[in-house]
């Protein structure tokens, strides 16, 4: 039997290359204040990949994606065992874009940051006298480049959008950021829409996109998930300070009380059950 080994082991997802397609595996690990705790929270990954299996499929006639399958009987025999079941999934390999196409519909975090310093968030003019988390009057596309190893993701305008994709992908520039953002956005109304009539607000979530062996713009990589948007329930939403965050909020309470690298069962049961709480709102399916 062939064996394999990942090519890429990331904070949380460890992926495998096939030639022309790639495994993601999606791991139990869980990242808050950005380190990866010792702990890993069992099923998280399996939940969160089939999170994104949903939406893939929600999405299909939107934007056509990378998913091929998620069924052990389609990967190769080395990877036809327990430890893989459900947190893995076969993808086409795409030419990767090297932007993180961000969407948000809320203003928190850094972009609630830029909008106190000078109202504008990504180059993006946003009305006067907004309160944290505040929804948007729409949502707005605030891509940012996705850098090499070791260095930092930069915010960019629409035009410095365009150069840096010129520099991969001559000419396109203009092309595909005009594509990505309107990709992005109608990703956004079509889940955020979505998720609200389900009690949870996407606050904001991030794409990534690429070519497939066509040249056709492919929506790519883990999508929307808690580890790369903000989801908060819809329940005791509030503006005017920060809301809690769906799936690491027992973890962050905790860890602020005691820092450390391991969380007690106790919170690790709880956040097992936020996973499968988030998933079955979202889904309609009990996790199982
Ligand atoms: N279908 C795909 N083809 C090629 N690369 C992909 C595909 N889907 C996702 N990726 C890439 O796989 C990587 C996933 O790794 P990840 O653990 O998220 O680390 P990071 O985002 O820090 O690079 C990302 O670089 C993403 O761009
Ligand atoms: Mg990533």
């Amino acid at each position: 039997m062939k064996e394999y080994v990942p090519f890429k082991s990331g904070k949380v997802r460890e992926l495998y290359d096939l030639d022309d397609s790639l495994l993601i595996v999606c791991t139990d690990r869980i990242s808050a204040f950005d380190t990866i705790l010792k702990d890993t929270i069992p099923q998280k990954g399996a939940i969160l990949n089939k999170m994104s299996l949903f939406w893939l499929d929600f999405t299909r006639d939107t934007v056509p994606n990378h998913m091929i399958s998620v069924n052990l009987d389609d990967m190769p025999e080395y990877f036809q065992r327990p430890e893989f079941k459900d947190k893995t999934m076969l993808v086409k390999k795409l030419e990767m874009i090297p932007v993180e196409c961000i969407v948000r519909g809320y203003i928190t975090g850094s972009a609630w940051e830029s909008y106190q310093k000078d109202g504008h968030v990504c180059g993006i003019s946003l009305p006067s006298n907004l309160q944290e988390c505040e929804k948007l009057p729409e949502p707005i596309f605030t891509p940012s480049t996705k850098a090499p190893v070791g260095e930092h993701d930069m915010n960019i305008s629409m035009e410095e959008g365009e150069a840096w994709i010129n520099q991969f992908f001559p000419g396109k520039g203009k092309e595909y950021m005009d594509k990505l953002a309107k990709l992005s956005l109608l990703l956004y109304y079509k889940c955020a829409d979505y998720a609200l009539t389900r009690g949870i607000i996407i606050a904001d979530t991030k794409f990534e996109f690429g070519l497939d062996e066509h040249g056709e713009i492919t929506l790519g990589d883990e999508i929307l998930t808690p580890d790369n948007s903000r989801f908060w329930p819809l329940k005791g939403y509030e503006v005017g300070h920060g809301q809690p965050s769906y799936d690491k909020q027992f973890v962050r309470d905790y860890l602020k009380a005691h820092p450390s690298d391991t969380l007690p069962q106790e919170i690790i049961d709880k956040t097992i059950d936020k996973y499968k709480e988030a998933y079955y709102l979202l889904t309609g399916f009990e996790f199982e």
